[in-house]
């Protein structure tokens, strides 16, 4: 347990450390809207997997291999990832003067260069986790 809550102090440190360099200095509001635009599609992406019906074919396993504990812990993942959305969307919204339509954002989302090396790193990831299972 204490490995773990040392990776996750170093992965906050680095989150930290990142946030105070950006704002360490005055930017422009198109800088903070492209920023706040990518995470925002960044979270619908989970918004997508969410309503596929994910919980729908959870219900038929309760029980029978998926604890009362994971019932519990699944919906509360997705409540946190959608009010992500929902919160940096709201953000979003005010910051830019404009409505976000979560379709047009995942429309760009699709062909965005950050999407495409997210999706490629993805791809590594999995392939290395073949590799060395742990
Ligand atoms: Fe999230």
């Amino acid at each position: 347990m204490v490995e773990i809550e040392d990776v996750a102090a170093r992965f906050r440190a680095g989150e930290a450390e990142v946030a105070r360099t950006f704002f360490s200095q005055p930017r422009p509001l198109a800088q903070h809207l492209y920023w706040l635009k990518v995470q925002v599609s960044r979270e619908l992406r989970n918004l997508r997997e969410i309503f596929r019906g994910g919980l729908t074919s959870l219900v038929d396993q309760v029980d029978r291999g998926v604890t009362g504990e994971e019932v519990v812990a699944e919906p509360r993942g997705h409540y946190y990832e959608t009010r992500h959305y929902a919160m940096l969307a709201y953000i979003l919204e005010g910051l830019g003067r404009a409505p976000v339509d979560w379709k047009d954002l995942d429309a760009e989302r699709a062909n965005a260069e950050w999407s495409v090396w997210q999706r490629e790193e993805q791809k590594r990831r999995r392939a290395w986790e073949k590799l060395s299972p742990l």
